[in-house]
Order: C-alpha cells, then sequence, then structure tokens
C-alpha cells in the first residue's frame, strides 16, 4: 500500500503539472502539444500501464487489509464515530478510497477511453496535425454538475493523501522523531494544495467558458 500509494502521488504531480497547461489561455496548444509528446512516447505509455496497473494493486491490498483488520478485531467492531486517539481521515481511508474511486472510474471513461479509443477531432499547429483532447476536457468542464463533483471529489483525495502521505513512512519504517514533523508538514501541505490546484483547473474552465 505505502510503495503504491508514493507511486501515485509522484503520478498525481506530473499529472498535474501536465493538467496545468490548461490554463493558459491559448485554445489549448500547450495542453494538446502536452498531451500528444505524452500519448506517442513509448516509455510513458509503458510507465501509464504500470501506473493503471498500480491503481488496480493499491485498490485491490486496501480491500483485503481493511477485511483482515476487520477480521483481527473479531465481533465487537473499533468505534469509529469517535475515537480521540485517531483521526477522521484516518478511520475512513476505504471510504475515501472509494469516493477517488469512483472519481477515477468515471474520469478514465471520459478521458483515457476518448484518448486511447475515442474519435477525436484533429487540429493542426504550425503544419503538425494532433488529436484536439483539450475539446473533450472543455465539454465536460462546461457542464457545472461535472465540476461539482470533480471538486466534492478532491476533497475526498485531500482527506486520503492527509493520512495516507504520513502513513506510508511510517509503514516503511522511515518515521523518526526528528523527520516526523517534516513528514506530516509535507503530506498534510501536499493534501490542501494538490486537490486544490486540481479542482482549480476545472473551476477556472467553466468560468473562463460562461464568461465567454
Ligand atoms: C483537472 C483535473 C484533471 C484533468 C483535466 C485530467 C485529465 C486527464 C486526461 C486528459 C487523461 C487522459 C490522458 C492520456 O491517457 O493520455 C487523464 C488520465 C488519467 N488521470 Fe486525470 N485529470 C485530472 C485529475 C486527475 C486526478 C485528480 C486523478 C487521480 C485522483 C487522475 C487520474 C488519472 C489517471 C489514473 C489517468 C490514466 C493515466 C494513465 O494513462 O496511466 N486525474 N487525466
Amino acid at each position: 500500500m505505502a510503495l503504491t500509494g508514493i507511486f501515485l502521488m509522484t503520478f498525481l504531480i506530473v499529472h498535474l503539472a501536465g493538467n496545468l497547461q490548461l490554463l493558459k489561455n491559448d485554445g489549448g496548444k500547450a495542453f494538446n502539444q502536452y498531451a500528444h509528446f505524452m500519448g506517442s512516447n513509448p516509455l510513458i505509455q509503458l510507465v501509464s500501464k504500470i501506473n493503471l496497473m498500480l491503481i488496480f494493486i493499491h485498490m485491490v491490498w486496501a480491500i483485503i487489509l481493511t477485511k483482515l483488520n476487520r477480521n483481527a478485531r473479531g465481533p465487537v467492531p473499533y468505534n469509529t464515530v469517535s475515537n480521540e486517539s485517531s483521526q477522521w481521515s484516518s478511520r475512513n481511508m476505504l471510504i475515501l478510497g472509494m469516493v477517488i474511486l469512483s472519481f477515477i472510474i468515471i474520469h478514465l471513461r471520459h478521458f483515457w477511453v476518448e484518448t486511447h479509443y475515442g474519435n477525436i477531432s484533429n487540429v493542426a499547429y504550425d503544419g503538425t496535425v494532433i488529436p484536439n483532447l483539450y475539446s473533450v476536457i472543455v465539454y465536460w468542464f462546461s457542464k457545472l454538475w461535472y465540476v461539482s463533483f470533480y471538486v466534492f471529489c478532491m476533497f475526498g483525495l485531500a482527506f486520503h493523501i492527509w493520512h495516507g502521505f504520513p502513513s506510508a513512512f511510517q509503514t516503511l519504517g522511515m518515521n523518526h522523531n526528528k523527520y516526523n514533523c517534516g513528514i506530516s508538514f509535507i503530506g498534510k501541505s501536499m493534501a490542501i494544495i494538490m486537490p486544490s490546484m486540481f479542482a482549480f483547473i476545472p473551476i477556472m474552465m467553466y468560468l473562463r467558458m460562461i464568461s465567454q
């Protein structure tokens, strides 16, 4: 869980950096060129397959671990309603994971499947013709309910990282009094900054579209 989680965090940082191209007011040129580069590079395509596999492993392992923990507890469940010694996010990692899973299923269906198997129109930049993936994103981010769904799911992602980041270091035995404070600070900062920026992109695109 810890290793796959850390890899997925790295993926999210790269994914966010790429998606920030959407904020440029250039009709999608920078984003389309970035997406085309990612989609046509064999090494990146290999990492992409590994990434999808790791998401699957992370998810299946989470379900197995939760089941094992529940069995180990015996017939009397822990009080999951209020527990002063643990945070809400740590007690509800599976539920938060489920919110993210539903997000990923819908997200992959609309963007990933469309990119790889869809019928996306082309656009030409300086004589080079590439798929206009930007138009697919504009289509979805022009719907208020879709943008709201993204924003809601980003709260789930924030809580998931908030607990998951320090927990991964603890699992790997990399927690030490000297470093715990720094690890916790980095984890909390990532939990706030990354989902906020992921939410900021559809909000900004939506606002830009309705103001046109
Ligand atoms: C502004 C928000 C986001 C936008 C515009 C966006 C856009 C996209 C697009 C266009 C693709 C297809 C690209 C391709 O396969 O070539 C994609 C793939 C993907 N996205 Fe996102 N994304 C966003 C947020 C997220 C978040 C928050 C997550 C995870 C929690 C996520 C997880 C993924 C995954 C796992 C893939 C498949 C990547 C792969 O091929 O390995 N995305 N996204």
